[in-house]
């Protein structure tokens, strides 16, 4: 059997290397259900790698179901396994309102609907050794009830990853572990409702799934416009919110980033008003032009919340993430509501993601994906620029998704219909605005599909679209 695998020696984990290649060759059905593959001594001989290599990659893929292993009849792909079979028996969840996401329901063959990383992409092996590493190491005391705010391993492996790669500035006691950029929030806002905060501006456009849960914490939202250079802070001057929510470094889903202006403009602004910016430093990993640019939380410690989350970098089942507060009295008010909600996050995942901080195994996971990421979003920009020329592609070269923007007197939402019967799933802008309105557009997730599926799915959107003039 001809294997597509190519291998790079120079640039190491060839086992990764072997299973990313098998994958996408699954995942593209270039290997078809039910194929038989070569015995591992077999494929080591010809890749001419060590058996080790093989066994370690067809263990991988047996664990995401790729790949099943049965007595007497080798290694095959599994039934599940092509992207097809999978989403064609899968049933179609309904919408959760409230939630972030309607769970994993893909009804469509290519869904840019969200911006949620590759799950496929999780590294299972790795995670397993750290949790390995966390079980072997673990004090009896800390599977106790231990600090709400987090275990201290993972709170200084946080602060010093903020430090280093998001120019924060904190020292470990203002950083709080937390169940990802949702419950910061919660956090965030609950302290500062005792504080007789309850008016909260809010980027127009922004993410529509957190509003349920920013509503659910008693606060009445304020949209405010965002333009190529972020949120209009002369308009959130206009408005009497008593409190910010911003995500400066790649706004979503606008793409754009705060300017250099309007963060010094937002910074004086919360001086002035004696309040705070809660920071979501959403996209911040995946900014492929450039390094990652400092937070605001940099500029103003004293005034700002920054959150954050491995729910890109690693999955949003982890639901772990972190909340830096400002210095004083807003550690401890932090810790007594995590402890008023829930008592604090699993300690074994603290433990684990701290191991994979430690031995810089989660810095070498994050280079790959973004050079996956990259790949996928310059795909799907060529895509776009040959079939569809003019949709207006906005945003820098950042993030899990892309915004576009129709040509004037398009209506979106009969586009994402139309879309929707060559099995194409597509979110127009307007479920995203609050009160402002915006040119007609479209927030295209690009994570989870290969550059092969994009640019055959941009082809035959332009197709349908073109129909529909
Ligand atoms: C704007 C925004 N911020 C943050 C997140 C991540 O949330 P969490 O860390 O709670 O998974 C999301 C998830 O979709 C989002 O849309």
């Amino acid at each position: 059997m001809d294997l597509p695998i190519i291998l790079d020696a120079r640039s190491g984990r060839l086992a990764v290397q072997v299973t990313v290649s098998l994958r996408d060759a699954i995942r593209q059905q270039r290997l078809a259900v039910g194929a038989r593959l070569p015995s591992t001594r077999a494929l080591a001989t010809d890749l001419g790698v060590s058996r080790g290599v093989i066994v370690e990659a067809y263990e991988q893929l047996t664990a995401e179901g790729y790949l099943e292993t049965r007595r007497g009849s080798g290694t095959r792909v599994a039934c599940k396994s092509s992207t097809e079979s999978v989403s064609r028996r899968r049933k179609v969840a309904p919408n959760v309102g409230g939630g972030w996401e309607p769970d994993r329901a893909i009804p469509f063959r290519y869904d840019f609907r969200f911006s949620t990383p590759d799950l496929s992409t999780f590294p299972r092996g790795r995670w397993l050794w750290a949790i390995r590493h966390a079980l072997a190491t673990v004090a009896h005391a800390d599977l106790g009830y231990i600090n709400p705010c987090g275990v201290l391993a993972l709170r200084e492996e946080i602060t010093s990853y903020l430090r280093r790669v998001n120019a924060a500035v904190c020292d470990v006691e203002e950083v709080a572990i937390v169940a990802g950029v949702a419950q910061s929030f919660v956090v965030a806002l609950r302290l500062l409702s005792r504080r007789g905060c309850k008016r909260l501006a809010v980027e127009d456009p922004s993410g529509y799934r957190s509003r349920g849960l920013l509503e659910n914490c008693a606060y009445s939202l304020i949209g405010v416009p965002v333009d190529e250079e972020g949120i209009r802070v002369d308009m959130l001057d206009r408005t009497d919110a008593d409190v910010v929510l911003v995500t400066p470094a790649h706004q979503f889903p606008t793409g754009v980033v705060l300017s250099p202006r309007r963060r010094a403009e937002l910074v004086q602004w919360a001086r002035r008003r004696n309040t705070f910016i809660l920071e979501d430093n959403y996209d911040a990993e995946f900014r492929y032009d450039r390094e990652p640019v400092g937070c605001i939380q940099g500029l103003a410690p004293d005034r700002v919340f920054l959150a954050g989350s491995v729910s890109k970098s690693l999955a949003p089942a982890l639901r772990l993430g972190w909340l830096v507060v400002p210095k004083g009295p807003y550690s401890d008010e932090c810790c007594a509501e995590r402890s008023f909600l829930d008592l604090g996050s699993p300690v074994l995942d603290q433990y684990a993601l701290a191991h994979l901080l430690a031995t810089g195994t989660y810095d070498r996971h994050l280079r790959a994906v973004r050079r996956r990421y990259r790949a996928r979003r310059d795909a799907l920009v060529g895509a776009l620029q040959q079939y569809l020329p003019s949709w207006r592609i906005h945003g820098i070269a950042a993030g899990l998704h892309l915004y576009v923007e129709l040509p004037e007197g398009t209506d979106a939402r009969d586009i994402a219909d139309r879309a929707a019967h060559a099995s194409i799933g597509l979110e127009p802008i307007d479920s995203m605005r609050l009160a402002h309105p915006s040119p007609p557009g479209l927030v295209l997730g690009y994570a989870r599909l290969s550059e092969e599926e994009l640019s055959t799915a941009i082809k035959s959107l332009a197709r349908h679209v073109a129909k529909t003039k």
